[in-house]
Parts: structure tokens; C-alpha cells; sequence
């Protein structure tokens, strides 16, 4: 059906030339190449009528290898050939346009470290096109079983990045898709596929592959996590604040092996914490931490004194929607307050904590009442009990006595 289909697309469009045609033009490549062919067949090229030719060149019809091959055949076998052949069309907005597709992939390409290590010192080593997508089983990026699928990228990425003898060779570590994998964006792509996670392309993009650098990093995290960011551009550490160094987010939450952070991360000696850099007495790097670790863990604390009070009184059987729906708002604000740390400034943060402690003591205020009056209701429905069982002796005792005295008055018994 494909090659029907990509036959009858092909006679219409400006890509077809005589030998173009899939199926007819190909059917002798096909015979000899079975396993392209195969692959060849499922790609989104085939749909849109590129076959062998296209790529290769070749003759069409000629059933002997020497003849179908002829001169201009394009083996593509080299790294450039192959970037060469696939950019030809991807950058040619005519061809494009009609797919509705964008043509900067190969002039991205050659601006990322990939394409500048094959332009500049022609290694053979670094991504092409074809190591990402694949040559003829290529489908569209957004397919789950596309190699560049944010899900699949791991693995295309780790096939070179994770080789350490091949990193070696150009100097770098080949611990990132590792890392990456046991970190909590890892968790949130892999385990949890979360819609917001991000892929080793989000922060480094794809066509132009760079790492952020040092200066970037702030704004690559900064995509996902921008309320962070607004709050981390006002302290010490930031560019923007005339830091002569930036200290950026990768300093502390490093870059592939992110981990769920802690307050332990302001006094304890934890990878990326405050004391790996401010240690000694004196340094205000050092106070801040402090004042930052005591603000966040009264507030913390005080919580976890009110969720037990809920959970007591919850064992009492009261209904208590109302005081959870209060700490619930006293964590969010934890929450922001956590978040306001990356400002560095411990007096931004008061008002934040001062409304999460209001709401902590409402919580419990709140609980008071409903103990109070569970405890009136409890005296109120042993004083009724009482009373009513009194009602009920004096009752029986009247009615007995009535019954003596009808016995007595000689009555039927
Ligand atoms: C009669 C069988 C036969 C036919 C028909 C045939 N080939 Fe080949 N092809 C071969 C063989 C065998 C090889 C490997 C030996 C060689 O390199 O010549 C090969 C190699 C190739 C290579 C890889 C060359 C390299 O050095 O990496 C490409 C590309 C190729 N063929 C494309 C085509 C295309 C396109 C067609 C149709 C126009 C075609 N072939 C038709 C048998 C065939
Ligand atoms: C969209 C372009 C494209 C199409 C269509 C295409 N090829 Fe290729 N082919 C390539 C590239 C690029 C390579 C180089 C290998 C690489 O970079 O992975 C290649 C490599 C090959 C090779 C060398 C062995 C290998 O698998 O790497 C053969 C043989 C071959 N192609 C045959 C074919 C045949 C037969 C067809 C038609 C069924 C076909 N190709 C369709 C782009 C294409
Ligand atoms: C390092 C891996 C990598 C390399 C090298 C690469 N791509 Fe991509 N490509 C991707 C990823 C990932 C996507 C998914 C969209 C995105 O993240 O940009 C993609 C998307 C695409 C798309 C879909 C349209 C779009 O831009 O979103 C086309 C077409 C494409 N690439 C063609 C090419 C061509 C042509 C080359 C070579 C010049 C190439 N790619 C090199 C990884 C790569
Ligand atoms: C002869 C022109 C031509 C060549 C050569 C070519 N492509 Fe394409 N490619 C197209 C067209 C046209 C489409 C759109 C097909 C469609 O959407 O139906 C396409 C689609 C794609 C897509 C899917 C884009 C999406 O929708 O996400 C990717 C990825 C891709 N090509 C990568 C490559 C790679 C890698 C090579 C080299 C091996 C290559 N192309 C060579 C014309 C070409
Ligand atoms: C075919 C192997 C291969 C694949 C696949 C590959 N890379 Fe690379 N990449 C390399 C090589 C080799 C280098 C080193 C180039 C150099 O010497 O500077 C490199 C360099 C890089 C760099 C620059 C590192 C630095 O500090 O210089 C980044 C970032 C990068 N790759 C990201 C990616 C991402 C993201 C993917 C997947 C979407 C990917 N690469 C897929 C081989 C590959
Ligand atoms: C959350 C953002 C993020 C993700 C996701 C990410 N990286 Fe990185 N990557 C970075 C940062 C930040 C650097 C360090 C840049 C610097 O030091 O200037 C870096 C550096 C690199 C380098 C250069 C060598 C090094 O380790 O310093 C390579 C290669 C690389 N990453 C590949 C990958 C691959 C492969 C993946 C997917 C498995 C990936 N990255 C996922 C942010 C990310
Ligand atoms: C493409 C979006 C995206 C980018 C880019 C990104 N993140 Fe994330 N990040 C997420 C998502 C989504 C989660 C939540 C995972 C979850 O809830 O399971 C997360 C979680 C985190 C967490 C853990 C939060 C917690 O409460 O446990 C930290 C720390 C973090 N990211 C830091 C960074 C840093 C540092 C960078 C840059 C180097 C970065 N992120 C880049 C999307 C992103
Ligand atoms: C990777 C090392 C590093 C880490 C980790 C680090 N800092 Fe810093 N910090 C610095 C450097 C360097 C400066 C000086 C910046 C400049 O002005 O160039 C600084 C400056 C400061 C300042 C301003 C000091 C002054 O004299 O005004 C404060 C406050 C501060 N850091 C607090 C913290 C806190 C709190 C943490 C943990 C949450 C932390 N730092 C983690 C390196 C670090
Ligand atoms: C100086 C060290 C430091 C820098 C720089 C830093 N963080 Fe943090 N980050 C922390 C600490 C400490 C916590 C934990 C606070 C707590 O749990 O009380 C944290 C918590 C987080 C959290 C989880 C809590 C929340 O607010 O959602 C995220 C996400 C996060 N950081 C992202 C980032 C991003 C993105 C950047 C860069 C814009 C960044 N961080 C820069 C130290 C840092």
C-alpha cells in the first residue's frame, strides 16, 4: 500500500523524476538489499515516495550488481556524505514547506559540537544525522519507537556517551546517561513518564548540541523551573547580581545526577550542600545557611506537630476537613518558603513563614474547638443518658405501683 501510495504522491510532486519510483524504480535494489528494503519500507520516506534512487542514485532496472550500481552510485558510507544527503532536502524549504517542516537542522548541525568536530577536524567519531534517526528506518521524531523519542534518548545518546573508550579520546566522562537515569528527571521521564520531564535535549538541545554552559545553565533549568529561577537571579550567586563567579543551579543540584533536595543541603556535609564552599566561621555565606535551615525546620516542625494532633484527633473519630484543608495551605506555603531560599535573603522569606505559622496555629485553634465541643458534647449526652435512664426507672416504679394497686383493688389479673 506504502509504495503504492508513495508511487501515486510521487507522480504529483516536485520529487519525482523518471527513476524515482519506489517499487518500480527499486524493485531490482530491493532483490539483492532485502534488509534496507525492509526497513526502507516502514520509514516516513517511503510514504512520501523516496526510495533507493533518491538517496543512493543507481540505475533502475538493471538486475546486475555492477549495473544497477553503475557510476553514481552514493554509498553515503562516510559521515559527511551522509549528513550532506540528508540536509540536502531537510534544508530546502520548497521540499519542506509542503510537510510543514523546519529546514535549520543541518545549518543547527553544523554549529553544535558535533557538526564542528566533523567540519573542523573531520572526526568520524561525533553524531551524524543517521546515529540519531537512523538511515532507512527513520519515522517521525515524535514516534515512540523513533531513536530521538525524548523516552529513547537515553539509550541513542548512551550509545556513544556512555562508550568510555570512545569519550576518553575526546576528554570526556561517559557517566551522563547513568547519572541521568538514577536522578529525579530521570525518574520523572523513565518511571513516571511525567509530560514536563526533560530529555538530554531539552537542556541541550538537538541539531545544536551543545552543554549549556556555565552562564546558561541558570536559564536552560530555568525553561521548567522559572519561579526558581526568578528567585535565584536575586541572590548573591547570580550573574545578574554581579557575581564574579556564578554559582549556578548545577553547583548545587548538579547537572545529570540531580536528586531530590533537602534542608539537609543548607548545614550537612551533602554533595552540592552550602558548607562545601562556605565552612569557615565568620563567612556570611555560612550565617545565611543557618538562619535559612532554622526558618525552613521551625515551619517544618511546627506541620509535623499539627499532623499528629490531626491524626489523634482523627482516631477519635471528629471529622476534620476544615483543619486539614488549613495545614494543607501551611504546606504550600513551606513549600513557596523552600523555594524562596534560593534568594539567599532570609528576610524575604518572613512573610511567607509568618502566614504558613498563622495557618498552623488556625489548624490547631481550629482542633481545640472541635475537642472542646466534642467534650461538651460527651457530658451533654451523659447527663441526657442519665437522666432518661432515671426517667425510665421512675417510670417502672409508677407503673408497678399502678398495677399493685389495680391487684389490690381486686381487678382481673
Ligand atoms: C544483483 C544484486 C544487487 C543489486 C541489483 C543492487 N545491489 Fe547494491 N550491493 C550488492 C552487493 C553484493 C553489495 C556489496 C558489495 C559491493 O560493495 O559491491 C552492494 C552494495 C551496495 C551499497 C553499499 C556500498 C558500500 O560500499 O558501502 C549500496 C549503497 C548499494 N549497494 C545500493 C544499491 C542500490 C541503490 C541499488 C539499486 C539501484 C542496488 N544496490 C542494486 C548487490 C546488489
Ligand atoms: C533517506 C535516504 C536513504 C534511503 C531512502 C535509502 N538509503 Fe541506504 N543508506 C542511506 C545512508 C545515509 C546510508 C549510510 C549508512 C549510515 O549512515 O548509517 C545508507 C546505507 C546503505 C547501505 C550500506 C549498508 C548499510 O545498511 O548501512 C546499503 C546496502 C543501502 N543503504 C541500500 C539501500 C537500499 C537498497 C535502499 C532502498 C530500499 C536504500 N538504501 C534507501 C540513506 C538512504
Ligand atoms: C544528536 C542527535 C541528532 C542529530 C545529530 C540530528 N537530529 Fe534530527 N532530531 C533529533 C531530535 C532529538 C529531534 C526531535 C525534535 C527536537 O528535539 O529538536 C529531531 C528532529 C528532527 C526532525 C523533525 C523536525 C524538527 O526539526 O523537529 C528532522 C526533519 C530532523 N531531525 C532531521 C535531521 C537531519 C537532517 C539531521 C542532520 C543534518 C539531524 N536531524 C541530526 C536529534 C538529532
Ligand atoms: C529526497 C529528500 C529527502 C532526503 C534525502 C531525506 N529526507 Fe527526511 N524527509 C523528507 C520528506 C519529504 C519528509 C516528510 C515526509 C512526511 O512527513 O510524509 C521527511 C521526513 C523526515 C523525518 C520525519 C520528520 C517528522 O515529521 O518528525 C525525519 C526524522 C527525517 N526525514 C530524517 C532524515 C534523515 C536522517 C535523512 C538522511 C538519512 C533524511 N531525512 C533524508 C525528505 C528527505
Ligand atoms: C555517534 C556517537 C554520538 C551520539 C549518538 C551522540 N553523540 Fe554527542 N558527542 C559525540 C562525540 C564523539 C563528542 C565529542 C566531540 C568533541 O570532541 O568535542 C560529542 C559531544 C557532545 C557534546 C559536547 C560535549 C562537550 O563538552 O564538548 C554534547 C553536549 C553532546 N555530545 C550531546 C549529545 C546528545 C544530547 C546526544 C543525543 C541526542 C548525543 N550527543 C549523541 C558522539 C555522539
Ligand atoms: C537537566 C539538564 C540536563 C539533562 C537532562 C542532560 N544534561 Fe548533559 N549537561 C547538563 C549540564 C548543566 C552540563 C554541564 C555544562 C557545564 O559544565 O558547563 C552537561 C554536560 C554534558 C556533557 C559534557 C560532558 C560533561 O559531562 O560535563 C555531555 C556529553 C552531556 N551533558 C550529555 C548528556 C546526555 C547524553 C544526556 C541524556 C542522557 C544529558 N546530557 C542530559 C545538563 C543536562
Ligand atoms: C524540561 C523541563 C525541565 C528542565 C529543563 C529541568 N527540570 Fe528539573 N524537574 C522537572 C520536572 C518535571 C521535575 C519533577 C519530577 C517529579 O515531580 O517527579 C523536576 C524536578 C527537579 C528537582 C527535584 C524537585 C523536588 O521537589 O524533588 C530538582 C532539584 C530539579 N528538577 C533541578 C533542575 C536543574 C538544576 C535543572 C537544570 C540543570 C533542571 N531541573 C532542568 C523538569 C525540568
Ligand atoms: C560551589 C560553591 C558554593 C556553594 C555550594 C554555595 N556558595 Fe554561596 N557563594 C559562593 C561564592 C563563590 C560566593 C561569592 C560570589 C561572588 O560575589 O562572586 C558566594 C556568596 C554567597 C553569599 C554572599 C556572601 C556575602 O559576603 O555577601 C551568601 C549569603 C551565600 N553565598 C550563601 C550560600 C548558601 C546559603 C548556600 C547553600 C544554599 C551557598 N551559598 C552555597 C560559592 C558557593
Ligand atoms: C546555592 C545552592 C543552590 C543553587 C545555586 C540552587 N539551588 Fe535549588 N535548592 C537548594 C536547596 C538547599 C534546596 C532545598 C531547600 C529545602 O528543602 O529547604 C533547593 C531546592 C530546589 C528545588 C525543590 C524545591 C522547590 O522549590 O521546588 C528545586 C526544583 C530547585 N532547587 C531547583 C533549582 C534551580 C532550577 C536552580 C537554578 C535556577 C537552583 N535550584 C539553584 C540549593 C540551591
Amino acid at each position: 500500500m506504502k509504495l503504492i501510495a508513495g508511487t501515486l504522491l510521487l507522480a504529483l510532486t516536485p520529487l519525482a523524476s523518471a527513476h524515482d519510483r519506489v517499487g518500480d524504480a527499486d524493485r531490482a535494489c530491493i532483490t539483492c538489499h532485502g534488509e534496507q528494503a525492509k526497513q526502507a519500507l516502514t520509514s516516513v520516506h517511503a510514504g512520501a515516495g523516496i526510495g533507493c534512487i533518491t538517496c543512493h542514485g543507481g540505475n533502475a532496472g538493471e538486475v546486475e550488481a555492477e549495473k544497477a550500481h553503475g557510476d553514481s552510485l552514493r554509498t553515503l558510507s562516510s559521515a559527511r556524505a551522509s549528513v550532506e544527503s540528508c540536509g540536502s532536502c531537510h534544508s530546502d524549504v520548497n521540499q519542506m514547506s509542503r510537510f510543514g517542516l523546519r529546514t535549520d537542522q543541518l545549518t543547527l548541525y553544523w554549529t553544535s559540537q558535533h557538526g564542528a568536530r566533523l567540519a573542523l577536524e573531520r572526526d568520524e567519531t561525533v553524531a551524524t544525522c543517521t546515529s540519531c534517526h537512523g538511515s532507512h528506518a527513520v519515522v517521525e521524531a515524535d514516534d515512540p519507537l523513533s531513536p530521538v523519542h525524548p523516552r529513547r534518548q537515553p539509550e541513542t545518546c548512551g550509545q556513544c556517551h556512555s562508550d568510555a573508550e570512545r569519550m576518553v579520546a575526546h576528554g570526556l566522562p561517559a557517566d551522563q546517561e547513568e547519572s541521568f537515569r538514577t536522578s529525579v528527571h530521570g525518574a520523572a521521564l523513565l518511571d513516571k513518564a511525567h509530560p514536563a520531564a526533560p530529555s538530554c535535549t531539552s537542556c541541550h538541545g538537538s541539531h545544536g548540541a551543545l552543554p549549556p554552559r556555565a552562564t546558561e545553565v541558570e536559564t536552560t533549568c530555568g525553561q521548567c523551573h522559572s519561579v526558581v529561577q526568578q528567585y535565584y537571579e536575586r541572590s548573591p550567586h547570580a550573574a545578574s547580581a554581579g557575581a564574579k563567579v556564578p554559582v549556578a543551579c548545577a553547583a548545587c543540584h548538579g547537572d545529570h545526577g540531580t536528586l531530590a533536595p533537602t534542608t539537609d543541603m543548607f548545614l550537612q556535609p551533602v554533595e552540592g550542600g552550602c558548607i562545601a564552599c562556605h565552612s569557615e566561621e565568620g563567612d556570611r555565606g555560612l550565617s545565611v545557611a543557618r538562619t535559612l535551615d532554622a526558618d525552613v525546620r521551625m515551619l517544618q516542625a511546627t506541620i509535623a506537630e499539627a499532623d499528629g494532633a490531626i491524626a489523634a484527633a482523627a482516631e477519635r473519630g471528629l471529622f476534620l476537613g476544615i483543619e486539614r484543608s488549613y495545614l494543607e495551605e501551611a504546606r504550600g506555603l513551606l513549600v513557596r518558603a523552600r523555594t524562596m531560599t534560593h534568594t539567599l535573603d532570609p528576610d524575604a522569606l518572613d512573610d511567607v513563614l509568618n502566614r504558613g505559622q498563622a495557618m498552623v496555629d488556625q489548624t490547631m485553634e481550629s482542633l481545640a474547638t472541635k475537642h472542646r465541643v466534642f467534650r461538651d458534647r460527651k457530658i451533654f449526652t451523659a447527663i441526657f443518658f442519665a437522666v432518661s435512664v432515671a426517667f425510665a426507672i421512675a417510670l417502672t416504679m409508677h407503673a408497678r405501683e399502678l398495677a399493685g394497686r389495680w391487684r389490690r383493688a381486686g381487678g382481673a389479673p
